[in-house]
């Protein structure tokens, strides 16, 4: 028995763990029921009782050191599991996909910060309001076709609460709330029920912009519109303006900047070499007086234009609707312009 005990230690001391299986297999074959060691047992209970104490003494170490054995190679396994599955903290990281700048954000902070070089602030109005700041201040006639159903979000069918139509509203609010000199812009969403199409939508966004102080001509007016022309489609772009109707300006004038064809004529201009921009003019007297500025000391000019226009110029974008559906395929082409 002696010999059997030796040999069986011997074994239990060589055995190296490759893998569980081979760790399993050790287990059965020393611990299990049939295995060597329940056989030992059985046989040591057959010894005569002299050899009992001595044999008894050296069983119970070689259990032990199997029970350790199996102990300690479950743990060296865990580490070689470990090891294979443990992270290279030296490898660069994966690259995160970068978002973009939807290119109205890119449009209106340009146009902000060409505006904000010459003393413009920034201001804001809300997007749901009342007929009195988005019509009646503005010297719209109670039947202009602008009120009518067609043009206006009414809110609950209510007619004196509706969407913006436009970011005018906000010069009321300035003009209400400040004195002159007043030089700011005003960006927002607008709100038009109009057919969806390539050319329109229901919402799109403006920026307004207004200059009221003692004497402020149509003079400023052109410089203004001018430099801001220059900055954003660059220093060969001439200006033009064409006389137009605003309800609250008077003059009016539209300004139609020269198309990069220079008159050759392409699709973007229609073969004339001139794109509209936006409308502008002379804050009309009537506009000051509503909102308690004296127009016998005060003048002021306003303009107003449109931000998916302008972007679409700039980027030659064929279609309107393409700003409203987060399509990846389009915004990415945005991704470099921060
Ligand atoms: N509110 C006008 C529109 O939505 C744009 C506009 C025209 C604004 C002339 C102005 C202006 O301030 O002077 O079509």
């Amino acid at each position: 028995m002696q010999d059997k005990i030796d040999k069986t230690l011997k074994e239990a001391h060589n055995f190296e763990v490759e893998n569980p299986s081979d760790l399993e297999k050790f287990r059965i074959r020393f611990l299990g029921k049939k295995g060597i060691i329940p056989e030992l047992f059985d046989e040591f209970k057959n010894l005569p009782h002299s050899e009992k104490k001595e044999t008894g003494k050296i069983l119970n170490e070689l259990k032990k050191t199997v029970q350790v054995k199996i102990v300690e190679s479950a743990r060296k396994l865990s580490v070689k599991h470990e090891n294979q599955i443990s992270i290279d903290l030296t490898l660069p990281a994966e690259q995160l996909p970068a978002g973009s700048r939807h290119p109205i954000s890119v449009v209106r902070k340009e146009i902000i910060e060409i505006f904000s070089r010459i003393g413009f602030t920034v201001s804001d109005g809300p997007e749901i309001e009342d007929d009195w700041h988005v019509f009646s201040a503005l010297n719209f006639p109670s039947e202009h076709p602008a009120r009518d159903m067609q043009d206006t979000f009414f809110i609950f069918k209510n007619p004196d609460i509706l969407l913006r139509t436009h970011t005018s509203s906000v010069q009321v609010r300035v003009m209400n709330s400040t004195r002159p000199p007043i030089r700011t812009i005003s960006p927002g969403r607008v709100f038009r029920n109009e057919a969806i199409s390539a050319r329109s939508h229901c919402i799109f966004h403006q920026i307004e912009g207004l200059y009221v102080d003692e004497n402020v001509s149509f003079a400023d007016l052109k410089q203004t519109l001018q430099f801001f022309a220059k900055e954003l489609f660059g220093e060969d772009t001439k200006i033009r303006l064409r006389p137009s109707f605003f309800p609250f300006t008077e003059p009016s004038g539209e300004m139609d900047v020269s198309c990069s064809c220079k008159g050759e004529g392409c699709k973007l201009c229609k073969n004339t070499g001139w794109l509209e921009v936006l409308g502008c003019g002379m804050v009309d007297p009537n506009v000051l007086r509503d909102c308690n500025i004296d127009p016998e000391k005060y003048t002021g000019f306003a303009f107003g234009l449109g931000i998916e226009r302008i972007a679409l110029l700039k980027y030659d974008i064929k279609d309107i609707r393409l700003y409203f559906e987060n399509d990846v395929r389009f915004l990415n082409q945005f991704s470099a312009i921060i």
